[in-house]
Formats: C-alpha cells, structure tokens, sequence
C-alpha cells in the first residue's frame, strides 16, 4: 500500500493506473476505522481493481460546537488495518492543502441539505458535499463506495452525482451493527459503559417500526409514537428526531404506501448517534 499525503501525487499515481485500464475504487473516510468502513474497503477490493482509501477529518463539516477536535484519529492503525486488506492507496490529504487560506468554492444539494441531520447540524451537508466532490475529482474513481448507516449522506450524494454529471457510480453497503444491534460508528467510542447500553434503544425502535410495519400498519405517527415510547425508556437518551420519509425527496410521509427510509437521531450527552433502515414496499 502506497500512503499518499499530496494532491498532484496521488493524481500522478492513478493516472498511472488508468492507463494500465485499471478501475478505480473509493472509499472516502474520517478515519477511525471499524468493521463498517472496513466492510466499504472490501467490496471495494472485490468489485475494482484499484481502491484508494481517503482518511481526512474534513473541517468544513463540523459545526462550531461539534467535536472536529477531539473527533478520534489513529491514522497508525487505520493504515495497518488497509495494509492488512491489500488497499493500494492510502490518501491523507493536508487540511491546508484541502482547504487554503483563499478557498471560496462550496457546493450546495438545495433542501435534501436542510432537512433532518441537515436540521440539527446547519451547514454539515455543504462541508460533506464540498470535500466529496474535491475527493471525487482529485481520485476520478468508477465506483465510490458509501455506508448505509448515514442515509441521507448517500441520497444528497447520489443527486449531487446526477445534478453535477459526475460519471462515479455510487454503491450503498449494509450498516454494519455490533451483536446487540448497535450500529458502528466512530463515535461509539465517546459512550459511557451505561449509554452503551441504553444506546440499543436506536436499533430496538427500528425494530419496533419494522414489526408493526409488517404487521400491517401503516400510518407514521403511530408507529413514530412507539419508537418514541422505546427511546423515552431510557433515561440517558434524550431524542432528537424520528423521520418516516420519502426515499428519495426526504420528505415526510403520513402513510407509508412504498418504500421509505425510517431514520432517527438520539443524544446520550454530547454525543449524538444516528440510525436507519429501509423498509421496501414488498414490507
Ligand atoms: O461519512 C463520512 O465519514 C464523511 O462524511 C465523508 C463522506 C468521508 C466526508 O468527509
């Protein structure tokens, strides 16, 4: 595995690669890597014949009271676990080279950026859609490879590519969850031995919402007033919204008739931890 910090570098290199009529795959991250991200690298490793792996914490996403300090980093491990896979290419871009004192170019994914997480964190979809695509153009990967896990990420992504005339395909992978149905994430690692416990609570009212949906029912307030009920069972969750939404648009939906995406977002303190599932019309 070649680790590459330079812009032109890296660029230099998967020219390179093209040329040899290699594909190339992608796999943006923060870094901090778990079997989630790890389950992007392989399907990666699978499907193309190149991957490159990006570890960047990208400052423009993070509002001015999140955690862009203290958000974990070990870049020593991340590179060992790649290594390990057979990656090609690690890319730690430098922030400064990223982002230089005269940057003034953002891209917008109008409404889907507002609404949801977009609601909670203002301006976190601009920083998101911003350095992806700066990643995209500086990999030029075929094929970038997304965690279901942030969902509304992957669906203003995917317009981004159809809006911008992008030619990288986007492929959606399976949340990955811990045994008890805790879905990875970086930010796993903030949580108290209790709020780990009581972070179940996510997956536990998807699971709610999934049974009574194939029960048959079929109207969102109920079955957001029952996923309700399970996160308020848990003193050390404080919830921040439950969406029934349209797949595509984002928008709520009062009675579910196709497929919609369930999603919700939970504090346990400062931390704030999302989830999802994606309930198919044949559900
Ligand atoms: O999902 C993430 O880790 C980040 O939002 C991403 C896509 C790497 C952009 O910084």
């Amino acid at each position: 595995m070649k680790t590459i910090k330079g812009i032109k570098r890296l660029k230099t290199a998967l020219k390179d690669a093209r040329a040899q009529g290699k594909s190339v795959g992608f796999v943006p991250t923060m870094g901090y890597l778990h079997e989630g991200h790890l389950s992007l690298v392989k399907a990666s490793l699978k499907k193309t014949d190149c991957t490159v792996v990006s570890v960047f914490v990208n400052p423009t996403q993070f509002g001015p009271k999140e955690d862009f300090k203290k958000y974990p980093r070990d870049l020593e491990r991340d590179s060992q676990l790649l290594e390990n896979l057979g990656v090609d290419f690690l890319f730690c871009p430098d922030p400064v080279e990223m982002y230089p004192a005269d940057f003034k170019t953002y891209v917008e994914v109008e409404e889907l950026q507002d609404v949801w997480e977009g609601r909670s964190r203002p301006g976190h979809f601009r920083g998101v859609s911003t350095v992806v695509l700066k990643l995209f153009n500086i990999v030029q990967p075929d094929v970038a490879f997304f965690g279901q896990k942030d969902a509304q990420q992957a669906i203003l992504l995917k317009k981004m590519v159809d809006d911008l005339n992008l030619s990288v395909r986007i492929e959606v992978l399976p949340t990955v969850r811990e045994e008890d149905g805790l879905a990875l994430s970086s930010r796993n690692v903030y949580l108290t031995p209790e709020q780990r416990k009581a972070a179940t609570c996510l997956s536990r009212s998807l699971d709610e919402a999934t049974q009574m949906i194939r029960s048959g029912e079929r109207r969102s307030a109920l079955i957001m007033d029952q996923m309700r009920e399970v996160i308020e069972g848990e003193d050390l969750a404080k919830l921040d919204y439950i969406a029934v939404v349209d797949m595509d648009s984002l928008e709520a939906v009062n009675e579910i008739k196709r497929g919609v995406l369930i999603a919700l977002a939970v504090f346990f303190g400062n931390i704030r931890l999302i989830d999802n599932i994606m309930i198919s019309e044949e559900e």
